[in-house]
């Protein structure tokens, strides 16, 4: 079933009336397609498939991802214990983080999980601590950047994201002598990636500049940063791999994120007020850019349901935030907009509900799964007393 033309007989159809808004909706259909896919992808190169759960950190989501996985990429003790206790899947855990918090992961990680550590100090204060249970990597930055904007490009001057070629080759044999073993390279380097030849520049120059040292570990993390499209071409993707495990008998990874979920989410509003200024029509949505700050930050256009480039009923979406520039771009429809209609945003399934927050005191949306039945389930409200409770007040004193 595709999961589009389910998600729209729902907004059209009478489950629409059942629907409050704002609300985020997951296709359970899609996300189990995109698992399928970059499942089969993996399969095709004996890979070992991550999810990402920095992407979408929701139980009902990952529960369908699950089945598909290898193992979880998290980068908190927060996301470790979910992973853990709430993904209903016993899998192993993969660690890189700027912040190896030891005390508290040290209370999660169990035989055959994974941390990677970001720097050479890093590495020092924890490795001994936890070589018992883990598989030890280090995080390289190759320095290769392949990512316009410097705030999302691991590999852009003065990077805090990992330890230089240089510093590898040099520290090498200390680390070892120092007494605890790493056993894999982990690097990440692309956002939004499609062009695997990226990747294989990537693995080419690891491999040209530290081969040797390829040699002496067991596994390799390639991390996200790529769409995985069904329409992308994959060969360099599988030479990068077959480099990886011929020549170094390496065993592969990736941790996707976006890849898996955004496809799926939906974000369903309203519009509640419209008028004029200066000579473009605006329309009030009760969303906001806090329900998916990536539109901010990155100042991008997200799809919107219906909406094309010829559309004769142009509006300014503007969310219903006090700052000026809560807006969502300009859209043209076919027919004019009406206070009461819904405006449905199209692949924001992704870093939507990991970042969005309450500035004005705007209240998150609902979330709700459309299950591979159709059945569109409610998963979680977001109520005045979280709010609350975020901000001081105790549950159980009455204000
Ligand atoms: C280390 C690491 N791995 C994986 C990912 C997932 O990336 P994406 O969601 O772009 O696939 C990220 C994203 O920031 C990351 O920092």
């Amino acid at each position: 079933m595709n999961g589009y033309h389910v998600i729209t007989d729902v907004l059209t159809g009478e489950a629409r009336l059942a629907l409050a808004t704002p609300a985020l909706v997951y296709s359970e259909c899609v996300l189990i397609e995109s698992a399928a896919r970059l499942s089969d992808i993996c399969a095709n190169s004996n890979v070992a498939l991550l999810y990402s759960l920095k992407a979408l950190c929701q139980s009902h989501a990952v529960g369908a991802l699950a089945p598909s996985l290898a193992g979880f990429s998290v980068c908190s003790p927060f996301e470790a214990r979910f992973a853990n206790e709430k993904c209903e899947a016993n899998l192993p855990l993969h660690i890189t983080t700027p912040h190896f918090d030891a005390a508290s992961f040290c209370e999660i990680l169990s035989e055959g999980d994974y941390v990677t550590f970001n720097s050479i100090m890093q590495f020092r204060q924890n490795a001994s601590q936890i070589a018992q249970e883990a598989s030890i990597g280090l995080r390289v930055n190759p320095a290769l950047s392949l990512v316009s904007d410097q705030r999302y490009d691991p590999c852009r001057q003065h990077s805090k994201l990992g330890v230089s070629i240089d510093e590898l080759l040099l520290n090498w044999k200390q680390l070892q002598a120092d007494g605890t073993t790493i056993t894999g390279i982990h690097f990440h380097t692309n956002c939004e990636g499609r062009d695997f030849g990226q990747l294989l520049r990537t693995v080419t120059h690891i491999d040209e500049r530290c081969g040797h040292l390829l040699d002496k570990v067991n596994w390799i993390n390639l991390g996200g940063g790529y769409l995985f499209a069904p329409e992308d071409s994959f060969t360099a993707f599988y030479a990068a791999v077959s480099l990886l495990q011929n020549h170094h008998n390496l065993s592969v990874f990736i941790e996707p994120g976006t890849a898996f979920v955004r496809e799926a989410g939906y974000l369903v509003s309203t519009v509640v007020d419209r008028f004029s200024r200066d000579g473009k029509e605006i329309a009030v949505l009760d969303t906001t850019v806090n329900h998916m700050p990536e539109v901010f930050e990155f100042q991008f256009e997200p799809d919107v349901l219906g909406s094309h480039e010829d559309g004769k009923h142009r509006y300014i979406l503007a969310g219903c935030s006090c700052l000026a520039g809560d807006l969502f771009g300009e859209y043209g429809f076919d027919a004019p907009l009406s206070i009461g209609d819904r405006v449905v945003f199209a692949n924001v399934g992704d870093y939507t509900t990991t970042k969005w927050h309450y500035f004005n005191g705007i209240n998150l949306p609902s979330i709700y799964m459309l299950t591979e039945d159709g059945e569109l389930v409610l998963v979680k409200e977001f109520t005045y007393e979280e709010f609350a409770e975020r901000n001081g007040v105790s549950s159980n004193v009455v204000i």
